[in-house]
């Protein structure tokens, strides 16, 4: 039995559900890359958000990136997000959303990235959420292998209707 949104949540509550879309990466030391996506956001009563994404290389289909975590809504107009990717790479983020009745802008900002030993090197990671409607758009920005905080991927994807 699906619970209630909890509490905390419901002002989060127009991110809640799957998303499907497409979206372009670069960045100085790798070739520019196109990508089709799906992610989900879920939960399950508590005061946190599941988040999960998947991704897949748009011109072959092959499996791309993919991460998985939690959105945990500390107040009104903050949370935190701590999430991990099979790339060795983990992310804590404290940030701060805006919402209204049909949109919603979250500012997402890592206060610590963890790499595994064989991880690439990031130090630092930027996440920009936009939901308008039924359309989710999203900028990340990050400073990895040497680089500065720069541009790494955008998307955009649109709600699967039920
Ligand atoms: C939609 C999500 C993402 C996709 C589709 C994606 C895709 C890619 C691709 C295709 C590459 C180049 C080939 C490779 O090294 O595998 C790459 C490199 C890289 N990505 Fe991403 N990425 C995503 C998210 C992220 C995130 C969130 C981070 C960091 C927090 C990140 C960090 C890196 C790093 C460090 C490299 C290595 C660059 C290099 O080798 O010079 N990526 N990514």
């Amino acid at each position: 039995m699906q619970l209630p949104l909890h509490e905390m949540c419901e002002s989060l509550s127009i991110i809640v559900g799957e998303w499907r879309g497409s979206g372009s990466g670069h960045y100085p030391t790798i070739e520019d890359f196109e990508y089709t996506e799906e992610v989900i956001f879920g939960h399950s009563g508590k005061p946190f958000l599941t988040y999960g994404q998947k991704t897949k290389n748009a011109k072959n289909g092959d499996p791309l990136h993919s991460e998985q975590g939690f959105v945990r809504v500390t107040g009104d107009a903050t949370l935190e997000l701590v999430l991990a990717q099979p790339s060795g790479i983990v992310e804590i983020h404290q940030g701060s959303f805006a919402v209204n009745a049909s949109a919603c802008v979250i500012n997402l900002e890592s206060i610590h990235v963890g790499t595994s030993p064989t991880a690439k090197p990031v130090n630092r990671v930027h996440r920009l959420l936009r939901v308008d409607g039924d359309t989710l758009t999203y900028d990340v920005a990050m400073a990895a292998m040497g680089e500065p905080m720069q541009h790494h991927l955008a998307a955009t994807l649109e709600r699967k209707q039920k």
